[in-house]
């Protein structure tokens, strides 16, 4: 790796702090005992761990700590959101609702799930990627399991109304699942003001180690496994529990939370200042998504989605040789497809066009993007 190379692709991954690496540290070495073995100390300082970060964690969100169930990551709490919420339920309910800009962990679940005879209602969205709410309402049927729309979007970070999704789920009696992987630790997050039923979250979107997650299921909200064994997680979620993980997901979360409002004014003061400059000198420039000057609120703080036409678009990937973004979403373009959340906002733009995915970290430093500007700058105009 280049260590010249400036690190813009926080919406794919963060690197770990060293607060939640010093938090995690004693767990790999002298507290490495199995959570699960309960007759010697090992054992119970590992589980002691496990249980106080889900205290942490579910404190965090306005939950109780019984309604945590750790696991890989959010991508398998979207798929035992789901997959689960069906199974536990009776035969004649059969309906997911989700919108046209979900994670592939969502929609690729759903598609499996259409198979096997589930019916599945994927919403549009608007040019903005927000999802109407009279569309949930209108789409929500007598046989509706479960409505699932993100918090925030990882692409173009849009950002959806949540609380009045929630509430409408509510109201009709049916479950919301929310997958809140971009929106945690940025946005205000809270189960009960926004009424959410379920909610993914993962560590390696806020500075914790990759490989963790959890889900937020409330009480009352009957869910079954999809990983059987050992009964791990009262049954929930087998599996020997990654401790160090466990304790990192909580301390990042517990950072991040913390930190949110002033890491929204560093990351979006640094990602305006990157529009701008794109701005200032290209004449075909699209943004993807929310103009983040004009409703901030309805955009992640870190994130910036842009496409250039023509040449321009190559100069600016010029300009960019050193800077680490997406060609659009790591997680889409491991397929090499055209991404499904950009042809959902409209933009069919195709050949001849040059479209980049910036996330601004709490790492990035203004002269990172001073240099960034000063090079866009040479190269363009
Ligand atoms: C919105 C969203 N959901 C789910 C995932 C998958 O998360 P994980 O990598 O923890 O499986 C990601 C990131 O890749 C994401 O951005």
């Amino acid at each position: 790796m280049n260590n010249t190379t400036i690190y813009l692709d926080n919406n794919a991954t963060t690197p770990l702090d060293e607060r939640v690496f010093e938090e995690m540290k004693p767990y790999f070495f002298e507290s490495f005992g199995n959570a699960a073995s309960n007759t010697h100390v090992f054992g119970m300082t590992a589980k002691k761990a496990v249980e106080d970060s889900r205290k942490k964690i579910a404190d965090i969100i306005g939950a109780q700590a019984e309604e945590i169930i750790f696991t890989s990551g959010a991508t398998e709490s979207d798929n035992l959101a789901l997959t689960g919420a069906i199974e536990a339920s009776p035969k004649e309910k059969k309906h997911i609702i989700t919108c046209a800009i979900e994670h592939k962990a969502i929609l690729d679940t759903c598609s499996v799930l259409q198979k096997k005879g589930i019916r599945i209602t994927i919403l549009p969205v608007d040019e903005n990627g927000i999802v109407g709410t009279e569309h949930i309402a209108n789409a929500i049927a007598d046989d509706t399991v479960v409505v699932s729309i993100m918090h925030a979007n990882n692409e173009i970070g849009s950002v959806q109304p949540i609380k009045e999704i929630g509430e409408i789920c509510r109201e009709k009696g049916v479950w919301f699942h929310s997958d809140a992987t971009q929106g945690i630790g940025k946005l205000p997050f809270h189960v009960d003001d926004m009424y959410i039923d379920m909610a993914s979250l993962t560590a390696h979107k806020i500075y914790g180690p990759k490989g963790v997650g959890a889900l937020y299921v409330r009480k009352d909200c009957l869910i079954s496994p999809l990983i059987h064994g050992g009964g791990h997680e009262r049954g929930m979620r087998s599996g020997t529990l990654n401790v160090p993980g466990i304790v990192g997901l909580a301390k990042a979360l517990e950072i991040a939370c913390k930190t949110l409002e002033e890491e929204g004014t560093h990351t979006s003061s640094l990602r305006n200042k990157l529009l701008e400059t794109i701005e200032h000198c290209s004449k075909t420039l699209r943004v993807n998504g929310v103009d983040p000057r004009k409703n901030p609120e309805l955009r992640l703080p870190n994130n910036l989605n842009i496409t250039l036409y023509g040449d321009e678009g190559e100069l600016l990937s010029g300009a960019l040789w050193n800077v680490a973004y997406s060609a659009s979403s790591a997680c889409t373009s491991a397929s090499g497809k055209q991404s499904h959340v950009l042809t959902a906002i409209g933009n069919n733009s195709g050949e001849n066009t040059t479209t980049m995915r910036f996330g601004i970290g709490r790492f990035t430093k203004d002269e990172d993007i001073e240099t960034i500007c000063s090079s866009i700058k040479e190269m363009m105009s």
